[in-house]
């Protein structure tokens, strides 16, 4: 268990997180919006380097990112209705020997069961985060 004070301080959780963080790995993300979800990937992402490129449809956002030999996927399912969660070619990044890091990772209904990361992030109070961070195998 983590608790950070600031948002430079979630991150800067996320960077030490990324590196245990090897291909084919999933991580699920999971907070009530502004909780810090996406402040703690910007640290993940900054541990990994290169910008590649954002994509966006209807059901999901992902941004692509070059790690090395592999790729990074941060994936938001913000908008997606959680039935329709297979039907938008997700498999393809999760199970491509990538690294994936996922918002809204509660849609992934039928996921649970896969191995995991779990990141939690509870917003308890002003600008304190508590953040749980295990392994799920
Ligand atoms: N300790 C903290 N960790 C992360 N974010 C914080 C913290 N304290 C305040 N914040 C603020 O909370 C918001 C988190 O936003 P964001 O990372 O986009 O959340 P999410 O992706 O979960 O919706 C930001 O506006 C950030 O400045
Ligand atoms: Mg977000």
């Amino acid at each position: 268990m983590f608790f950070t004070k600031t948002p430079k301080e979630t991150s800067d959780l996320g960077k030490k997180f990324a590196a245990a963080l090897k291909s084919g790995d999933i991580v699920f993300l999971k907070g009530d919006l502004g909780s810090g979800k996406t402040t703690f990937t910007q640290g993940v992402v900054k541990a990994f380097g290169n910008k590649g490129f954002a994509r966006s449809s209807s059901f999901m956002l992902v941004n692509e990112y070059n790690a090395g030999s592999i790729k990074l996927f941060h994936i938001d399912l913000y908008r997606l209705k959680p039935l329709s969660v297979w039907d938008i070619g997700i498999e393809e990044y999760l199970y491509s020997g990538n690294i994936s890091i996922i918002e809204w990772a509660e849609r992934l209904v039928g996921a649970e069961n896969d191995n995991h990361w779990n990141v939690e992030i509870e917003n308890t109070a002003g600008s304190e985060r508590k953040i749980k961070i295990e392994k799920k195998k």
